[in-house]
């Protein structure tokens, strides 16, 4: 293989089929859709929303992976009635709470990506210290995506490497694909290999644009309240039957 310069650093480069991704992000939706199907208000729809993540997290790790990302608040979603962006934010909060003792029993460490400048003051002082009791965790890594979206995650990042330009920290030729990964809210996590969006929408809204790239996609029609190891299982299993080729030719290893 010859190294060129120009070739992409992806954090993985091999091409074929891999059976088992290392990293796999979820795109939650259909909680609201799940609850009007009961006739509940869509805060019930979010609560059995809480529930699947808590089963999508144990899924995650009987299937052998070592990175899940889990989209849970988006820059966009401010736009929803403000007694539905309050349950949401008393969820997380609750999730933390409930959730952090058993996770960091079980070696996970927790991640939040997103912008927390206008998070409330307690969020984001528990999620800074759902970090902080995980950290070093590392046989399993959750990340939470909250208060994120992909474009916001792109132009903070953007905004600190000008900064660090006109200080003279940085020579602008030298900002790499690399040195720009290593500056998004997911430094240190490798692009995620698969992402699933459940509820049959087939759209990225958002999510970890720079960094799914060259992700497998798998849509599932389940509304996310409904989802399980089974239907986990079986994105994996389509995943791994896709031959993932990063504008390569079939058959070879780049
Ligand atoms: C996903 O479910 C949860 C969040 C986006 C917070 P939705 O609330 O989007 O559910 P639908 O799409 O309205 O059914
Ligand atoms: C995407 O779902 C955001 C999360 C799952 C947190 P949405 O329901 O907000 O996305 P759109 O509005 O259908 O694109
Ligand atoms: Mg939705």
């Amino acid at each position: 293989m010859i190294a060129s310069k120009a070739s992409p650093d992806h954090s993985v480069l091999e091409t074929g089929n891999l059976a088992t991704p290392r990293h796999v992000a979820i795109i939650m939706d259909g909680n609201g859709r799940w609850a009007q199907k009961r006739g509940l208000p869509r805060t019930a729809g979010h609560r059995e929303g809480v529930a699947a993540a808590r089963r999508a997290v144990d899924a995650a790790r009987d299937l052998g992976l070592k990175y899940l990302t889990l989209y849970s608040f988006s820059t966009e979603n401010w736009r929803r009635p403000a007694g539905e962006v309050r349950d949401l934010m008393a969820l997380l909060k609750q999730f933390i709470i409930d959730d952090l003792p058993r996770l960091k029993d079980q070696n996970v460490g927790v991640r939040i990506i997103g912008d927390r400048k206008n998070l409330m003051p307690d969020i984001k002082a528990l999620v800074s210290h759902a970090e902080k009791e995980t950290k070093g965790n590392n046989q399993f890594v959750l990340q939470i995506a909250f208060n994120y979206g992909g474009r916001d995650e792109i132009l903070r990042t953007v905004r600190e490497l000008a900064k660090d330009v006109s200080a003279g920290k940085l020579n602008a030729d030298d900002v790499t694909e690399a040195i720009f990964s290593g500056r998004l809210d997911t430094k240190g996590t490798p692009d995620p290999d698969l992402v699933i969006r459940t509820s049959g929408e087939k759209r990225i809204s958002n999510f970890l644009i720079w960094q799914a790239a060259y992700a497998e996609y798998v849509f599932v029609d389940a509304l996310w309240p409904d989802f399980n190891a089974d239907y986990f299982a079986k994105a994996i299993e389509e995943y791994s039957n896709r031959e993932r080729r990063y504008g390569g030719v079939s058959g070879t290893t780049g």
